[in-house]
């Protein structure tokens, strides 16, 4: 079983011409919306990918908040765990540029209010894995992070957005996924400064209990063990929107790791995963099912280098 404890945002969608400077306005056409938030992105991922996924965290008690659990329940996610609270559902707003770029401020609302006590104690076991990203409290990841430890569960953290991790919860991580600017911040953090964010990633496995998964967009993901690298290059493709594709990849390899495949087979799940959530826009929109995922994985290990167009 997969619990994904974290953020549920409503993502207010900017199409603009280029993303702003300092100072700088820039006018956008329209305004669209779609459910997001790290922890409903990865969780919804998780499920489609075909894993059984319950969702633990807080929206409000606003028509937002309702929307958010309506579309976790539809993609067959258990919402058992997610508290309507007093507060405004997290909103995200969202600058998405030509290239498919973005740039994303999160105004935190309910997510502030998610605890790990909400995640019962008969959720963490040796079949639990436990996905986490830093979207809400830090110090309730760690909690829960100890607790999950403690009954034999696995944990995936993904340092999104970067933030310090203390050394004693890194040692306890058993999947430790960041990209390229988080690599680079998690390694400044203990004190590795290096400029490259493979290089960041290997210093990184010095300091994490288990393996490193570091995703490197257009360039696909790398996973460093102590025993070596894996790497899987991404396939061709002209995205649309970024949004969400981490998140794709996030729930994606939970899902293949859910179902005992191997750490190459799961990091190519979550490679195609988070290349097919880049061809739709907006986050939850994105996140593709395994039969989509499936077809691309067999395209890769043909060795298709064409490009995967647009989804719908
Ligand atoms: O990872 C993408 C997500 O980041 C968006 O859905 C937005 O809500 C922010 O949390």
């Amino acid at each position: 079983m997969i619990v994904v404890f974290g953020s549920a945002n409503i993502d207010l969608i900017l199409p603009i011409p280029h993303l702003p400077e300092p100072g700088e306005t820039v006018l956008a056409d329209e305004l669209a919306t779609a459910a997001g938030g790290k922890g409903s992105n990865q969780a919804i991922a998780a499920s489609r990918a075909g894993g059984p996924v319950a969702f633990v965290g807080c929206v409000g008690r606003d028509g937002y908040g309702a929307l958010l659990a309506a579309k976790l329940t539809s993609a067959g996610v258990g919402i058992a765990g997610l508290r309507r609270v007093p507060a405004a559902t997290g909103t995200a707003i969202i600058a998405l540029d030509r290239a498919g770029r973005n740039t994303i401020l999160v105004a935190s609302g309910a997510n502030a209010l998610a605890r790990a006590t909400q995640v019962p104690e008969r959720w963490l076991g040796p079949s639990t894995l436990l996905v986490l990203q830093m979207e809400v409290a830090a110090r309730e990841n760690w909690r829960l992070l100890r607790r999950a430890k403690a009954r034999g569960a696995r944990v995936l953290l993904n340092l999104a957005p970067a933030a310090p991790v203390p050394a004693s919860v890194l040692r306890k991580v058993d999947y430790l996924v960041v990209n390229e600017t988080e690599a680079l911040a998690l390694a400044k953090s203990v004190g590795r400064r290096v400029v490259r964010p493979a290089a960041a990633a290997k210093a990184l496995a010095l300091h994490c209990g288990g393996v490193v998964i570091a995703t490197l967009g257009a360039k696909g993901a790398i996973a460093i063990a102590r025993e070596g690298t894996l790497r899987v290059p991404a396939p061709a493709i002209r995205p649309i929107d970024t949004t969400g594709a981490g998140d794709a990849f996030v729930g994606a390899f939970a899902a293949a790791l859910d179902r005992a495949e191997s750490i190459e087979a799961a990091l190519r799940y979550g490679v195609a995963a988070g290349s097919l959530a880049c061809l739709v826009r907006g986050a939850e929109p994105s996140l593709p099912k395994a039969a989509g995922i499936a077809t691309l994985v067999r395209r890769m290990a043909r060795g298709d280098r064409g490009k995967v167009g647009k989804r719908r």
